[in-house]
């Protein structure tokens, strides 16, 4: 798939990552003047994706639009959009916004016509149903953020569907009228010159015509998981007609050269490679990607994660692209999922992948979650299912680029704490450090950059034979690396299950490394890439 082979991929939120006014929450003059961070002299990254930016009453940060063709003031203004795409583009940088099509805010003038009449034309634009003969809602489908995905509206006298809060209204994809609007935002925002789109929760455009009741969940604990998976979403999600909807947005996305769309879906089952690889179908023409979070659902066990990506590359169909992504700003952090010292190895499993790797931002720092008090807590999920750890606000913490005050981030207070190790946790630091972990991720992106076989070269499994190593080779022509990855805090010695080669990068930094070389030992959590000598030089 053009675009997106060998390429990395950088998430930015943008409340969180740079302040330009003071006022404690990021916007798009801050993420200009942070631009050289992220292109060819610094990080080196290919895409930007920048989580919503649009006008929005900010119930759910952004993810509830009230308007597509503006910036929310909080952010700036259209012409800040502008200046921040012409300075990437200048830099080499594409840049992806996200797209919301499943829903809008209740303050969108779509919603607030549907809803003032049974009679507006807009009615049809969202879900509306009569209530049960008791009152109650039409079906028992659960929002994702707590209570029932349906609203009864009193003035209507009808409940609408939101799949997530009240505040944020389903669209109805059956209208047609309302497969062409979306339409036209994406060609408003392509003709401006973005380079695609990140589509938010595409599982939800369709849903069972007949909207019947989705059977209980079995594994469903109660007190311990999010109340919305107390059923199986059967009848709420992936409906019949999701692959025609999603052309709807890819067709689009088609007759503009060289852009793409990368869609957002969990499948039912998240750490099964063939649920992934199933979703491939439903974009047939290729100018859509779906993510694969199996690196997100999967945990840090060897065994777990090969049996993961080697099925997934195994089955991946020729000529698509994997968009690998270990991190995103719905899911705890890296660093605290698998620990810090795992991150650095897992940013060489994720590195060293193909297919486009996604880097959500502060991650490249090791950036943990931030424990937010409940009182300050801001997410809508922790506000309405509240002490079970659902809370998003950990992760989406400011961005640290100094050790100065409130991290570099704002002169002002910033809407969500900095959180503490702010001291060895931050750019400027960092970019100093040959050690640091920005300067394995540097590293890493430039060695996949520079070397073919990282960049386009095929996967291949490869067997060590110990439960605590993940390994892989990426081939291209006569070019063969391995990928060998300690996931475990013990050495690990390998003996002649390691070829020999030339170590082209460990993630052990070298102070720790100590003189002993690269033997056959993998040291504790050591990530390591290979140049195999013997089949690469014999071909030639
Ligand atoms: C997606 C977004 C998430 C948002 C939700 C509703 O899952 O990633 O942040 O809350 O959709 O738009
Ligand atoms: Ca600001």
């Amino acid at each position: 798939m053009p675009g997106l082979e060998g390429r990395v991929i950088y998430q930015i939120y943008p409340r969180s990552f740079a302040d330009s006014n003071g006022d404690g929450i990021g916007d798009l003059r801050g993420i200009t003047d942070k631009l050289d961070y992220l292109g060819g002299d610094g990080l080196g990254v290919d895409y930007l994706w920048l989580s919503p930016f649009f006008r929005s009453p900010m119930a759910d940060f952004g993810y509830d639009v009230s308007d597509y063709h503006d910036v929310d003031p909080v952010f700036g203004t259209l012409d800040d959009f502008k200046a921040l795409l012409a300075a990437a583009h200048a830099r080499g940088l594409k840049v992806l916004i996200d797209l919301v099509p499943n829903h809008t805010s209740d303050l969108h003038p779509w919603f607030e016509d549907s809803r003032s009449s049974r009679n507006s034309s807009k009615r049809d634009w969202y879900v509306w149903r009569d209530a049960k003969a008791d009152g109650s809602p039409p079906n028992n489908w659960p929002a994702a953020f707590g209570g029932p995905a349906w609203t009864f509206d009193e003035a209507s006298g009808q409940y609408y569907l939101h799949s997530f809060l009240p505040q944020q209204p389903d669209l109805n994809w059956a209208n047609p009228e309302v497969r062409a609007a979306i339409q036209e935002v994406m060609r408003f925002w392509l003709d401006l010159g973005v380079d695609g789109f990140r589509v938010d929760a595409v599982d939800r455009l369709s849903k069972d015509a007949d909207m019947r009741d989705n059977p209980p969940n079995p594994d469903y604990r109660e007190g311990r998981d999010n109340p919305a998976h107390a059923q199986l979403p059967r009848y709420s999600r992936n409906g019949p007609e999701l692959a025609a909807y999603l052309s709807v947005m890819s067709s689009v996305v088609a007759e503009y050269p060289g852009r793409i769309m990368v869609t957002e879906t969990y499948p039912d089952r998240p750490d099964r490679a063939e649920d992934y690889l199933a979703l491939y179908d439903l974009y047939p023409d290729g100018a859509a990607t779906p993510f694969d979070f199996g690196g997100v659902m999967t945990p840090w066990e060897a065994p777990r994660m090969k049996r993961f990506i080697d099925a997934f590359h195994a089955g991946l169909p020729a000529g698509r692209s994997a968009v690998h992504a270990l991190s995103n700003h719905d899911k705890s952090r890296i660093a605290t999922r698998f620990g810090p010292e795992a991150a650095r190895t897992a940013a060489v499993m994720l590195l060293g992948l193909p297919g486009a790797a996604v880097v959500y931002y502060g991650d490249e720092l090791g950036m943990r979650d931030v424990p937010v008090p409940s009182d300050e807590a801001r997410d809508p999920l922790e506000l309405r299912v509240p002490g079970m750890g659902l809370g998003r606000d950990p992760q989406r913490t400011p961005m640290r680029w100094t050790e100065g005050p409130h991290a570099g981030f704002s002169t002002g207070e910033p809407w969500l704490p900095v959180g503490p190790d702010v001291r060895t946790i931050n750019a400027e630091l960092q970019a100093a450090d040959p050690d640091s972990m920005l300067s394995l991720y540097r590293e890493l992106i430039r060695l996949r950059r520079e070397r073919p076989a990282l960049s386009a070269g095929r996967y291949e499994p490869f067997e060590t034979g110990n439960q605590n190593v993940f390994a892989y080779l990426r081939r291209h022509e006569h070019e063969t690396l391995l990928v060998v990855l300690n996931f475990g805090s013990s050495p690990v010695d390998l003996g002649a299950a390691l070829p020999g080669g030339e170590t082209l990068l460990s993630s052990v930094p070298s102070r720790l490394a100590g003189g002993a070389g690269h033997g056959t030992t993998l040291r504790p959590h050591e990530g390591r890439i290979i140049e195999l000598s013997g089949e690469n030089k014999k071909d030639r």
